[in-house]
Order: C-alpha cells, then sequence, then structure tokens
C-alpha cells in the first residue's frame, strides 16, 4: 500500500494560496507569514502533501524553547536536574486543512513532530504545544499532552527515547 500523505520540510514550490483549516489566524500565518519566520530561523515547518494532488492538506510548526522548571508537572519534574529553566521543542501551530478533516492526519502530524524532537541533535526533554482554544486542548488531550504552568492551554509531552529505541 502506498501512503497517501508525505510529511516533508516546507519549500518554495509548496503552493501555500489555497490552504483553508477555517481558523482564519493559522491560515494567514501559513499563507503570509511563515516563509519568513523560517527564513530567520526562529521556526521550522513541515507540511503534508496530498501525493496524487500535490495539494497542502495540513501544516506544524516547530522550535527550540524553553520553560521554567517550577512550571513542569511534578511527575516529569523529579526526573529532571534542577536547573531554572529546561529546554522543550515548541510545536507552535498545527492545522489540517478543512477537506482533509477526521483522517488521522493531524494525529500524524503531531506523531511526526514529536518524531523530530526525539531525533534532534539539540536536547528536549518534551514537546510543549500551544492550544488555541478548548478544543484544540481536547484534541491535545486525546494525544496524551497534560496541561501544565499558570498559562492557560499550554499543554506538555515528555519525550521518550524508547519510541524509536534509541539507547540510553
Ligand atoms: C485539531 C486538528 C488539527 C485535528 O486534525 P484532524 O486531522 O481532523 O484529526 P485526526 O483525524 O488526526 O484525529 C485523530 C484523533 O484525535 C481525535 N480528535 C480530533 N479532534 C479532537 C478534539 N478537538 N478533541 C478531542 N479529540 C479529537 C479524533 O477523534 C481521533 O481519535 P482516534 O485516533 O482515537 O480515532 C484539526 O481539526 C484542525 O486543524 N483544527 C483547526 C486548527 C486547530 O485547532 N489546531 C490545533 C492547534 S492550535
Amino acid at each position: 500500500m502506498t501512503a497517501r500523505f508525505c510529511i516533508e520540510t516546507l519549500a518554495s514550490e509548496h503552493d501555500r494560496t489555497g490552504f483553508s483549516s477555517g481558523v482564519e489566524p493559522l491560515d494567514k500565518y501559513f499563507r503570509e507569514q511563515v516563509s519568513q519566520d523560517v527564513r530567520r530561523r526562529v521556526t521550522a515547518c513541515y507540511v503534508a502533501v496530498e501525493v496524487a494532488t500535490h495539494r497542502l492538506a495540513g501544516y506544524y510548526t516547530l522550535a527550540a524553547g524553553s520553560i521554567p522548571l517550577a512550571d513542569v508537572p511534578e511527575q516529569l519534574a523529579k526526573r529532571l536536574p534542577r536547573y531554572r529553566t529546561v529546554p522543550v521543542a515548541r510545536l507552535g501551530r498545527l492545522a489540517v486543512h478543512l477537506d482533509y478533516r477526521g483522517q488521522k492526519l493531524g494525529g500524524a502530524l503531531l506523531w511526526d513532530g514529536m518524531m523530530r524532537a526525539i531525533r534532534s541533535e539539540v536536547a528536549v526533554f518534551a514537546l510543549v504545544v500551544d492550544a488555541k482554544d478548548d478544543q484544540a486542548a481536547a484534541f491535545y488531550r486525546h494525544h496524551g499532552f497534560v496541561e501544565f504552568g499558570s498559562l492557560s492551554h499550554q499543554l506538555i509531552l515528555p519525550l521518550t527515547n524508547r519510541v524509536i529505541g534509541v539507547s540510553k
């Protein structure tokens, strides 16, 4: 069986003009700003391309960040050194085109982001997301993230090398 989508780094040949997730700020950012942010190295962006049509079906952004250790849930924090801040990968935006909703693409993009963060040569101990509202937060909770910190809609998922069989 061949895959319907491939997930790859955003490139200039990708046509972003018709992308519509139904969430205007996410669409506007993707159409108008993301390539500038990528050029300035403040984010990376990955896109899901429908193989048969070359249409863009979804995207997410990923950047390095840090969070205060004091915000990390106790269960996770006890495995960490007593630094003031600890390194994370931040999945800032994630959106699936309306035409491709409910086909497991959002979950696949999330998984792809998690794998890239785990494989990164820059160490990060968790993936952090900024959910734009309660519904988005529910999507992330469904995938194992938990709320943390004092800001609303920030969620965290610890990363483990066991997922890809990297030895300790
Ligand atoms: C949230 C979003 C990315 C989900 O993408 P999607 O491709 O439709 O979702 P999937 O088909 O991959 O769903 C995977 C699983 O998550 C569940 N799920 C999807 N949306 C959910 C939600 N809002 N709350 C709880 N669970 C949800 C699905 O039921 C499915 O469960 P299953 O694997 O047990 O069957 C998509 O709806 C979207 O782009 N929304 C607008 C932008 C947005 O809210 N982005 C979120 C971050 S800001």
